[in-house]
Parts: structure tokens; C-alpha cells; sequence
């Protein structure tokens, strides 16, 4: 087999589980575990599954009931790199080009569209071209550096008329290394960046790397140590960079990573942690006015408070009746921890009306606000005349 060859012995595995996955189900769904296989040459093959991940309810049933003819039919997105000779192989989840070489992937689709790393996307230096032939399109880059490292994207597109759009659960993705001799790390215009470390949010610190071998660590600035990837707390990805899964406040500072691979190695940008008390959600404001009925003259207190986690600042806004003749009330606020185990306080936020008169009547709005949001609670407030004195 003249393919065959061309990929070597571990390509001919490759391809014969793929014409086997071809046979039996849509290749889209196969690819997949023929590129772990591929990654881990070691392990025992595992029975091919069909992946329903990313197809529909209605597709999976058919993928199930009748495999044949859902091969047959081929309606998925395939995707191929182009390589010298008009040869083609279908990509897997990673390739990896020299570079300086020229990449052309080629998607079938009438017509498709491309997703391409954001820097690429930015600065056109006329590198990349995009060609629409019938049935498929083609991506070319040509004169490639490290810095087009990354993922590129094939969506292919509904039309009814002229009028298309992208068909994201059919689009296929990969992600190319083009492992730069000089440059271990994918450059980045920043020297130093600033990340926000939210509370339980998963933040991503993107030192990406140009070649899939590169051996990749975390460190820290200050005290200069190298910081623990259990993969767990933190974790890495050659197509992403390290993920601190909870962050905790003793992540903060300047933390950056170390790539080596054969006698080179090199720091990436610094990244400056700073660690944020982020709220889970938006708060829930409550709010009570010290009476809803007042004699003019009497004096009206509208509390609005809320209870949230702790060290989480909640701004609060008022709107009141009198506002528009600049009538000067004033607010006092408060922060108190509440009872109880759970780290919480309660905010408050109190609007005062001395005497109040006429044109204090009617509708009082607290907006509370957080990192999460904001949400505006009402209450309405009468004003009466006095009572004439009964003699
Ligand atoms: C690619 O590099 C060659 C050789 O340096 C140069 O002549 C050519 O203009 C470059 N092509 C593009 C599109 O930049």
C-alpha cells in the first residue's frame, strides 16, 4: 500500500483503524481515539467507541441503528493537511510543522470557514491565504515561525440563498506546533501581564509552547521556587498552558514558566497574579423602609442589606423621590460579620430622610452591585397630613 508506506509502521496502524472506524462509523467520532492511540503507542488498543459528544441526539440514534449507512452517507467535516506531492493526511488533534515550512490544510465543505490563532488574525502580513474551491476550502501559511502556533479551525457553512452561517457542532479544530528551534515559548507582545485570580474560578496562565516536547514547569518570582503541578490544584496543557483550578490567595504574585527542551532553556513572560475576592453571584438585596406610611414631619430610615461572602465589597446606589429637587438626604453604610460557620457578612446600606415632607412620597430603589452584577430592589413609602388635633 502506497499510503501506507508513506506514513511508516505506526502510521499504518493508524490508518488501518481509521479504515476500520470508517466503515463502521462516522470518522469524526474515530479520529479522535486514533490520535490518543497514536500519542500513547505503549497502551493496548481499546475497543472503538463511537464518541457522541458532539453530535445530536437524533445522529447518535442513527449512528447506533444503522452504522452503515451513515458511513456511506460521509456527511461530517473532514479535515487534511496538505503535504508536498499532493499527498493528504487527515489530522488528528495535534500536527506539528517545521518551521519555515509551508502548512495547507485543506476542509471539505461548500463553503467553509476558518479559525485561525488571534495574532494571525490581527497582523496580515500576507502569509495566510484562504482559497474556496467547489466542494472544499484551503488554508495556506506560508514562511511559518513558532508564533503561528496554535489552533485552526474549520466551520462549515449552512446557506439557504446567500445568507450562511456556521455550523459550530460540525467544526473541526486542530492544533499545530510549529516547534521553533529558538523560541520554546509562543512570543507574546506583553513582557509582563496581569491575571486576576477570582475565588474558585479556574484562571489560565497561557505560556504556550511552539514544540510538544518541550518540558514545561512553574515558578515563582519571589521567593524563586518552582511550584508544584499535581494536576489537580494546578494543571498543564501543551495546547493551553497551566490552569490553576481553585485559586487561593496564597497563588498571588508574579509567577512565570520555564520551557527546556535538548540543551535549550527559557522563562516566559511574567505573569502577575493578583488575587480578587470574587463573589459567586450577583447579591440579593432586601430591603425595609421603617414605616410604608409617614405623617409629614416624621422621620424615614430605608435600609437595603445584603448577605454575602466575606471580604466581598458590595456597592450600593440609591433612588428616591426627592431626588429631583436635590432634596440632600444621606446614607450611612455598614460591613458586620454574621453568625454562624460560614465565612459571611452582611452589607448594609441605610438612607435617612429627616421630616420628612410631600415630596418624599413614593417609590425607594436600592441597586445592589457586586463583581457578579447588580440587582435593584423597591419599596413604596406614603406621606399623610397631619391629623388635625382633636380638642
Ligand atoms: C517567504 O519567504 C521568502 C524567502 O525569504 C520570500 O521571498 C517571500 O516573499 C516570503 N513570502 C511571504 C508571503 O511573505
Amino acid at each position: 500500500m502506497y499510503l501506507g508506506n508513506f506514513l511508516g509502521s505506526k502510521g499504518r496502524w493508524v490508518l488501518s483503524a481509521l479504515l476500520i472506524c470508517a466503515f463502521i462509523f462516522e470518522l469524526a467520532y474515530c479520529q479522535k481515539d486514533t490520535q490518543e492511540k497514536r500519542n500513547t503507542p505503549g497502551r493496548k488498543p481499546k475497543p472503538i467507541k463511537p464518541k457522541l459528544g458532539k453530535s445530536t441526539k437524533k445522529e447518535s440514534r442513527a449512528v447506533t441503528a444503522k452504522p452503515k449507512i451513515k458511513a456511506t452517507a460521509a456527511a461530517q467535516t473532514v479535515l487534511t493537511q496538505v503535504l508536498n506531492r499532493g499527498k493528504f493526511k487527515k489530522v488528528g488533534e495535534t500536527i506539528s510543522v517545521q518551521t519555515g515550512d509551508t502548512m495547507e490544510l485543506r476542509c471539505r465543505g461548500k463553503p467553509v470557514q476558518w479559525g485561525v490563532p488571534r495574532y494571525l488574525e490581527d497582523d496580515d502580513d500576507g502569509r495566510l491565504r484562504i482559497v474556496q474551491h467547489q466542494r472544499y476550502g484551503v488554508l495556506t501559511l506560508v514562511n511559518t515561525t513558532g508564533a503561528d502556533t496554535g489552533e485552526y479551525t474549520c466551520f462549515p457553512m449552512y446557506c439557504e440563498d446567500t445568507d450562511c452561517r456556521k455550523e459550530y457542532n460540525k467544526a473541526v479544530k486542530v492544533f499545530v506546533f510549529f516547534p521553533d528551534p529558538q523560541e520554546l515559548f509562543v512570543p507574546s507582545s506583553d513582557y509582563y501581564k496581569a491575571i486576576h485570580l477570582r475565588t474558585n474560578w479556574p484562571t489560565l496562565l497561557p505560556c504556550q509552547v511552539t514544540s510538544p516536547e518541550a518540558k514545561v514547569t512553574l515558578h515563582r518570582e519571589f521567593p524563586p521556587m518552582e511550584v508544584a503541578v499535581d494536576g489537580t490544584e494546578i494543571s498543564f496543557n501543551v495546547k493551553r498552558g497551566f490552569t490553576i483550578h481553585r485559586p487561593r490567595p496564597h497563588h498571588a504574585g508574579p509567577l512565570f514558566c520555564v520551557a527546556s527542551l535538548g540543551n535549550l532553556r527559557q522563562s516566559s513572560t511574567t505573569y502577575m497574579l493578583i488575587y480578587v475576592n470574587y463573589p459567586m453571584a450577583p447579591p440579593a438585596p432586601v430591603i425595609q423602609a421603617s414605616s410604608n406610611s409617614l405623617v409629614v414631619g416624621e422621620n424615614l430610615r430605608v435600609s437595603c442589606s445584603v448577605v454575602g461572602e466575606q471580604d466581598v465589597v458590595v456597592e450600593f446606589t440609591w433612588e428616591y423621590p426627592g431626588q429631583e429637587i436635590g432634596r440632600p438626604l444621606y446614607t450611612q453604610e455598614s460591613v458586620t460579620p454574621t453568625g454562624g460557620g460560614a465565612a459571611r457578612q452582611q452589607s448594609q446600606s441605610v438612607l435617612l430622610v429627616d421630616e420628612v415632607r410631600d415630596v418624599d412620597q413614593g417609590a425607594y430603589t436600592c441597586t445592589a452591585m457586586n463583581l457578579q452584577g447588580a440587582k435593584a430592589v423597591s419599596t413604596s413609602v406614603k406621606v399623610v397630613k397631619a391629623k388635625p388635633r382633636k380638642p
